[in-house]
């Protein structure tokens, strides 16, 4: 039996991509069984459409704060549109809301996220930016179990990239973003052989 990914997107979904391209429909190994994203507008959700998959919308209410009552009941009914697909792995593919407990509590270390820069250093929004403002010379990618903190979870892989002269933060997150998108179909593939060997 195909091992059951949901993929959460906020945004271009490039790493969703990755994920497409590697597991097409009927590859026996993983099977995405649903695409989902906090924004309508989200260009990844189009192509988990052109991909055949199914997709849906859970957005937030505006002004949400983490640990308000709004907050948590959106946290809630997203686990429950999430379970609905009985995923074996939740994918945070560029999702850019951090969860509350109650997301936590049903999925605990099943959900996992990629960050483009080598945790724990550069945590949060800016990775790229934040590694560039430091003027460090060796920055990458980092695929980690999420848990509450700000990407704080234990690390199950990561990759290396060099900081160029010259590079923006735009030339640097893209050149990471080559090197996560093959990080992050690794990290997949290998959890799904882990849990069908
Ligand atoms: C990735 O670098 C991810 O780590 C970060 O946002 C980027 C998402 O890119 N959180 P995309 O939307 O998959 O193209």
């Amino acid at each position: 039996m195909a091992f059951r990914v949901v993929v959460l997107v906020s945004g271009t979904g490039s790493l969703l991509q990755a994920l497409i391209d590697a597991f097409p429909a009927g590859n026996g190994l993983v099977e995405i069984v649903a695409v989902g994203s906090d924004v309508r507008e989200a260009q990844g959700l189009a192509r988990a459409e052109q991909a055949g998959l199914a997709t849906f919308v859970h957005e937030l209410p505006r002004f949400a704060k983490r640990g308000t009552p709004v907050r948590l009941a959106w946290d809630v009914a997203l686990a429950d549109i999430v379970s609905a697909h009985r995923p074996d792995l939740i994918v945070l593919a560029g999702f850019m809301k951090l969860f509350d407990a109650p997301f936590l509590e049903r999925f605990g270390g099943r959900v996992i996220n990629s960050h483009p820069a080598l945790l724990p250093s550069f945590p949060g929004m800016h990775g790229a930016r934040d590694a560039l403002d430091h003027g460090v010379k060796v920055t990458g990618a980092t695929v980690f179990v999420v848990d509450a903190g700000v990407d704080t979870g234990r690390i199950l892989a990561q990759r290396a990239c060099d900081v160029l002269a010259g590079d923006t933060e735009e030339t640097l997150h893209e050149r990471i973003k080559v090197i996560e998108r093959d990080l992050l179909v690794q990290v997949v593939r290998d959890l799904s052989k882990e849990q069908t060997a």
